[in-house]
């Protein structure tokens, strides 16, 4: 049941310190500061490519894993959406790895995917929540989520656990490739390791996220700005808002504002920002200057060095913990989540069952 919450969103929501540490539980060694894949049948540290399939916020996993991928392991990666990637019918590299990542394990159109490349001699890998699926029965390999039954039908703790899996799997892939060092893993296991706690200190931000959301409700119209492997999470928060909000939502990779989207700003339009500090801070710093030039109001989702360089450009500001920017988007998922939870509450939808959506999409 849903215990003392109002619903199994908000619940699925708060769990994520718990089944995010169940899940780097069975893949990591926090003794030896080392990821533990399972063994696989194929050798992960000479794939020509790895191509990343899946659908909606399973997709948006896929695609920070691609960030993580090539920047940890510089490991070459393909990444489409599996209804697209299926019918494409795209060349596929002998040898290469698919790797298909969904919650349910029954989507139709990324079990098409999965079939399309086991025909085409791929070796084929799924993130799966429940193992006994589909998609994980006809995959070589399986790397299982620990999030345990997900009932709303917006994606929250699934997203976070499939992560968390990704960022192993990355991790795995760059020792097998020799790309990362014994310094550095045991550098990414440890941010890992201290992601439970740091997202239960997230969570207390939950009071806040529902006074912003008193904005948010009123708007017709929101934007989600992020670089690098937060831009997935800006595509993420529209998602997530307008599916069980119905206010519509974009999440665009903030260098391409001014090729188009900046045309939409006024203070009317909520511009959510994504921008923890690191090596792309000042970029993203830039776009939210550009943003409030042209009187749009931002919501900043930042850390302490973050909101003190920019808060002051803000309407709202959340400051999230300082962290590995690795690990960055596992946290950041929380905030947006909770912002598109308080939104929905506002107007009165039905949370947990948005209307046209279903939980699994077992047709096309
Ligand atoms: C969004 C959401 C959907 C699913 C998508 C894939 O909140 O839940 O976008 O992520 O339908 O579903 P799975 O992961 O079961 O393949």
């Amino acid at each position: 049941g849903k215990g003392e919450y109002r619903h199994f969103m908000l619940k699925e929501i708060f769990e994520q310190p718990a089944v995010i540490g169940d899940t780097l539980h069975a893949f990591l060694n926090p003794l030896g500061r080392k990821v533990t894949l399972p063994e696989l049948s194929f050798d992960l540290g000479n794939l020509p490519r790895v191509t990343i399939t899946a659908c909606g916020t399973a997709f948006y996993a896929g695609m920070v894993a691609k960030y993580w991928l090539e920047q940890v392991a510089r490991q070459p990666v393909e990444l489409d959406i599996a209804s697209e990637l299926r019918y494409r019918e795209p060349p596929l590299p002998e040898g290469g790895l698919s790797l298909f990542i969904s919650q349910s394990g029954e989507t139709a159109d990324t079990l098409g995917a999965l079939q399309y490349a086991r025909d085409h001699g791929q070796r084929t890998l799924s993130v799966v929540n429940a193992a006994e699926s589909s998609i994980a029965r006809d995959s070589d390999g399986v790397l299982q989520t620990l999030a345990g039954p997900e009932i709303g039908v917006a994606s929250t703790k699934a997203f976070t656990t499939q992560l968390t899996v990704l960022a192993c799997l990355a991790i795995g892939i760059g020792r097998a490739r020799g790309t990362i060092d014994p310094a550095r893993e045991a550098a990414l296991t440890e941010a890992l390791i201290e992601v439970p706690s740091r997202a239960s200190e997230v969570l207390n931000h939950d009071g806040k996220m529902r006074e912003i959301a008193n904005w948010v409700a009123e708007a017709r119209d929101v934007l989600y700005l992020g670089r690098g492997n937060m831009y997935p999470l800006a595509l993420e928060g529209a998602l997530k808002l307008k599916e069980i909000s119905y206010i519509h939502a974009e999440g665009y990779a903030a260098g391409e504002m001014k090729h188009g989207p900046i045309a939409l700003i006024d203070e009317n339009v909520p511009v959510v920002v994504c921008a923890p500090s690191g090596p792309l801070f000042d970029k993203i710093a830039s776009n939210v200057q550009e943003t409030n030039a042209r009187g749009g109001r931002v919501i900043l989702f930042s850390d302490k060095a973050g909101l003190e360089r920019l808060g002051d450009e803000a309407a709202y500001t959340v400051e999230l913990p300082e962290v590995d920017p690795f690990v960055a988007p596992i946290l950041y998922a929380i905030p947006v989540q909770l912002l598109a939870y308080h939104t929905a509450v506002i107007k009165g939808t039905d949370v947990d069952q948005p209307r046209n959506l279903a939980k699994s999409v077992t047709v096309e």
